[in-house]
């Protein structure tokens, strides 16, 4: 019987042990137990150049601030994003930031966040929940960047006579970059009636999948004189289905996207792509900062816009040496 006791006691202490080795991963710690702000952080995947150059800006901006980041890739499934948002509530971090793959189905998960009195912060991406779930949004705006890409084509064709068919290849589906750039693009290129989309497609902000939607595009359309793709990736991915189709990129079909990372840059540059709208990756130390506010009761906007630019292929030239992504 004594034996049994002291087996039983034994079992009890290394179970303990396992959990506080967990520290703030475990299900009943709460904070990071050394003082720092705890910051649970739901990351939509590796899709594209942008997506990790922006994980790689978050990482280091927490490191250089101090704040204990629990990391988590969703591998662009939004399940995996609110198992994850879900995690971090069980953990009881300070503050959960996430980028949503999508923009519909959050409303319960940001409950839950609420109940369990976890401020949410919006990075990058927007949702179509009620703004009393989350604490602000900081990132950029997507319509006025396929605004500002359907503004140059209106420009570049503005002495056109006849038609201009341009195909447009979209982010993810049900993304607010995918839904917001198409928004501002199509509301630009309406000021030429000339201007005219006669294919849009996703291509989920992947380079394969950027390639696949066009070649499939350059068989159905033997007339495309532009190309307009949600993000450099998917612009990269059609240029090579551009070549392979022995067509040259940058002159028999313009190429316009956004994002404006290193391999982006370089194509522009080269005079492969034509024109770039930048949307900026280096959110991470806006991110800190917030959070940092927010745990401390301080008010932040319920909105921080992400300052941008745009490229043409001079411009590309002259930044490509210090670009930093
Ligand atoms: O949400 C930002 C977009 O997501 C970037 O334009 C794109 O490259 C990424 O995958």
């Amino acid at each position: 019987m004594l034996k049994r006791l002291i087996a039983a006691v034994a079992g009890a202490s290394l179970a303990l042990a396992a959990l506080s080795a967990c520290g703030s991963g475990g299900d009943s710690a709460s904070g990071s137990g050394s003082g720092k702000l705890v910051l649970g952080f739901s990351q939509v995947g590796a899709e594209s150049g942008w997506r990790t150059a922006n994980t790689k800006d978050i990482q280091e901006a927490a490191k250089a601030a101090g704040v204990d980041l629990k990391f988590s890739d969703a591998q662009q499934k939004q399940e995996n994003q609110i198992a994850a948002i879900r995690s971090f509530i069980k953990q009881k971090v300070d503050v959960i930031a996430f980028s949503p793959v999508v923009v519909t189905g959050w409303d319960a998960v940001l409950k839950e966040a609420k109940a369990a009195d976890i401020p949410v912060v919006l990075t990058d991406r927007a949702v179509d929940s009620d703004a009393s779930l989350y604490v602000t949004f900081l990132g950029s705006d997507f319509v006025e960047e396929g605004k500002k890409a359907g503004d140059w084509l209106v420009g570049e064709y503005k002495d056109a006579k006849e038609p201009v068919n341009i195909v447009q290849l979209e982010g993810t589906v049900g993304a607010a970059p995918a839904i917001d750039r198409k928004k501002g693009f199509e509301q630009a290129i309406a000021a030429n009636p000339n201007l005219k989309v006669i294919a849009s497609q996703s291509g989920d902000f992947t380079r394969a999948k950027g390639k696949e939607v066009m070649q499939a595009l350059l068989k159905a359309h033997k007339d495309i004189d532009v190309l307009f793709a949600h993000n450099d990736d998917m612009g990269l991915g059609a240029m090579q289905a551009i070549q392979e189709a022995g067509l040259t990129p940058g002159k028999d079909i313009k190429i316009v996207t956004v994002d404006a990372v290193k391999d982006g840059m370089q194509a522009l540059a080269d005079g492969k792509f034509n024109f770039i709208v930048e949307c900026n990756p280096l959110l991470g130390g806006q991110l800190m900062d917030t959070a940092k506010k927010v745990k401390a009761g301080e008010t932040v906007a319920k909105r921080i816009v992400t300052v941008e630019t745009v490229f043409d292929q001079a411009k590309a030239k002259e930044a490509l040496p210090t670009r930093k992504y």
